[in-house]
């Protein structure tokens, strides 16, 4: 038996109801966080709740309950549904639509899911991950909010494909990927861009771990022409960790095996994560 959290309750996952008047489901009004955590371990937790903060006081949504108490929550079901590593994921949404596209910013409806890790192909990480390619900048690309159409979109055609994920561009820059960070490798430095995309905090987990471990890390616009250029390509994201990346709409990177930084970096963050 799984349990969430709903509007102040501990709920078993079937017994957990929203209203079908919610504007987060009449007008896709809502803000969405995700991260993971080892045993009861949240990856960093602080961050993840600063990123959701912004988004909501973005987006115009009370959260409420304090940092504290909903990571208390988060213990609580974590706990109870017994995950060894689990996914978190925050729904927070404007509550009841009222006169169409109105709503109360301090009567959001908020629920927390803490569901079972579940590993992607683990082809990709031994041999490297396919993935398709879009022209796309989301409307917000700063926050985190429940809008994932393109993505959704995106995923069917991807999946027939066998890609893992989608690589979004917008003039000539590649952005990220639709549910990942993309970083690129060029003559041994670490590549990630800059703006137009949602700061990860896996990405920023990944900065960091480079650095400490004397990698040069350029944050900076990338063209499409250096991507195809590079010597080795990897994704970073709360669900999936680390996962290199060698091939791109059919078009190998590099050698179009796993290089020798991403299997570094992959290394870097799983001696960090499974010792916490
Ligand atoms: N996705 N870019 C986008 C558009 C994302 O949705 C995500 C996260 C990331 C990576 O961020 P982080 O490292 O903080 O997970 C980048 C989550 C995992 C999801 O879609 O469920």
């Amino acid at each position: 038996m799984m349990f969430c959290y709903l509007n102040g309750q501990i709920l078993k996952e079937e017994e957990a109801k929203v209203s079908i008047f919610d504007i987060g489901i009449m007008r896709g009004f809502g803000v969405y966080e995700a991260m993971t955590s080892f045993g009861l371990n949240i990856l960093m937790w602080h961050d993840h709740f600063e990123r959701f903060k912004k988004t909501a006081d973005f987006v115009g949504i009370d959260i409420p309950e304090t940092e504290d108490k909903i990571k208390k929550i988060c213990l609580e079901l974590i706990y109870k549904n017994g995950f060894k590593r689990s996914n978190i994921k925050f729904i927070l949404t404007g509550g009841r639509a009222i006169e169409g596209i109105f709503y109360e910013r301090n009567n959001p409806t908020f629920y927390i899911l803490v569901e079972e890790w579940k590993t992607i192909d683990q082809k990709n990480y031994k041999e490297g991950a396919r993935v398709g390619l879009a022209e796309n900048l989301r409307q917000y690309p700063e926050y985190k909010t429940t809008d994932y159409i393109t993505a959704v979109k995106a995923y069917s055609k991807t999946k027939q494909s066998g890609y893992l994920e989608t690589l979004y561009f917008k003039e000539n820059l590649i952005l990220e990927f639709s549910t990942s960070n993309v970083f690129i490798v060029k003559d041994g430095v670490i590549i990630t861009p800059e703006k137009n995309i949602l700061k990860g905090i896996t990405r920023k987990l990944a900065i960091n771990l480079a650095e400490q471990n004397g990698f040069r890390v350029e944050v900076r616009d990338i063209t499409l022409d250096e991507v195809y250029k590079a010597d080795e390509c990897f994704l970073t994201s709360s669900f999936k960790d680390i996962v290199p990346v060698v091939c791109i709409l059919e078009k190998q990177i590099g050698e179009g095996k796993v290089g020798r930084v991403s299997h570094k970096m992959m290394s870097l963050f799983n001696d960090l994560v499974y010792n916490l």
